[in-house]
């Protein structure tokens, strides 16, 4: 994590020397449950300890935001009253998570806010849920004493990204970084929004993620089109069955998906094959989590990658190698993790095979692609928190 004095000297700098409150939030993982979550099934996520952190004041004013980008060294000022809102990408997060924390009771007035991270962007790992809930949680804390409970911020970081930053994304990101918890995953199911800590101590394995550097970019992006896809195949599904109510894939069942084969196209229907195939599988880890059984947590890892590359298609020519090489070299499980189309790949691999894996890794991948990848051994963190 960031350090705090760097932070608040930067806020110091940049506006009227003053000092205000400190917060973070994390970026996260996911084991498994991948583009689940906007199909109303399970996702198994944990906060990392890489994340946002932000000093915000309130400036007196009815609705001037001053906001300093510590990384990218770019102040803003916008009025939260202005329809249209900045233009710079990173300040429509706090322009957005303003609106979207008025709606859901925080009396937000003008505030001044400076803010770094240290989550790796485009590396799958939810830059932009660790500002929204960051910014959520301080302006929750600033502006309604903390009445914005914790999943209204995490709908407030969603709204955000679909009204403000075009990426129709679920609820596994902010949810992630707003609950989180130091050593555990937790399993959420994104229907009903039940969720449980889950203790991981995998004893004899370690995860760790290779970031191929490719970057991925969500917005207005093929993104959208898969969320489509399981929409049009529940349209599909629930046009047959008056009888019942169909909301998302998550109420559809694989005979269900065999009736409408010959109506959607074949696209749609592998795209939701993988989905309904993802939902059996976080299941089936959570059994294997309880007994310690981690190949077995493996193999499903290896599925998901499979059905991630070949049905859903969010994979890419270098994570697709970096999957290779985890095999080849003995490695339990890995897939590509988060939204795709670049990214991560997270790694379950035995504490004996670790060295030897990365070292490869790194060799093969920087013969064929002229750089290696960036390794981040996970910790798993605690999500929103203010730091004083
Ligand atoms: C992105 C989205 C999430 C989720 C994942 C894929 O991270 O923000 O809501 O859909 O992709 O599992």
């Amino acid at each position: 994590m960031m350090d705090i004095e760097f932070v608040r000297s930067r806020f110091i700098k940049h506006f009227d020397g003053n000092t205000g409150n400190v917060y973070a939030s994390p970026g996260r993982i996911n084991l498994i449950g991948e583009h689940t979550d906007y199909n109303g099934g399970y996702v198994f996520p944990g906060a990392v300890d890489k994340g946002v952190m932000a000093e915000i004041r309130p400036n007196g004013t009815e609705d001037t935001v001053m906001a300093y980008s510590i990384d990218l060294k770019d102040r803003v000022d916008f009025k939260l009253s202005d329809p249209n809102g900045p233009r710079a990408s990173w300040a429509r997060y706090i322009y957005g998570i303003a609106l979207e924390m008025r709606k859901r009771g925080a009396n937000v007035k003008g505030f001044n806010i400076a803010f770094a991270g240290d989550v790796p962007l485009g590396a799958g790992m939810s830059s932009s849920a660790a500002m929204e809930s960051c910014f959520a949680f301080g302006l929750n804390d600033l502006f309604a004493d903390g009445k914005v409970s914790q999943w209204d911020m995490v709908l407030a970081g969603q709204a955000t990204e679909h009204n403000y930053c075009g990426v129709n994304c679920g609820i596994m990101d902010q949810f992630a970084s707003v609950f989180g918890k130091s050593g555990c995953l937790m399993r959420l199911d994104c229907r009903s929004r039940e969720f449980e800590y889950f203790p991981f101590k995998p004893d004899g394995y370690r995860l760790v993620l290779l970031d191929s550097v490719v970057k991925h970019q969500l917005a207005g992006s093929p993104y959208n089109d898969r969320r489509r896809s399981c929409e049009n195949v529940v349209k599909h599904i629930a046009a047959k069955h008056p009888e019942a109510t169909f909301e998302t894939l998550r109420d559809c069942t694989w005979e269900q998906l065999e009736e409408v084969k010959a109506d959607i196209s074949e696209e749609d229907y592998r795209r939701a094959k993988f989905v309904l195939g993802e939902k059996d599988r976080v299941l089936a880890v959570c059994d294997a989590l309880n007994v310690g059984d981690y190949e077995r947590v493996g193999e499903l890892m290896y599925q998901t990658h499979e059905g991630l590359s070949k049905d859903y298609e969010v994979s890419c020519e270098e994570l697709d190698f970096l999957n290779d090489i985890a095999k080849e070299n003995g490695v339990t499980g890995s897939r590509i993790m988060g939204g795709g189309f670049g990214g991560c790949t997270i790694n379950l691999v035995r504490n004996d095979l670790y060295l030897q894996f990365i070292s490869d890794a790194k060799k093969r991948f920087n013969e064929k692609y002229g750089h290696e990848p960036k390794v981040y051994d996970v910790v798993i963190g605690d999500g929103s928190r203010k730091l004083c």
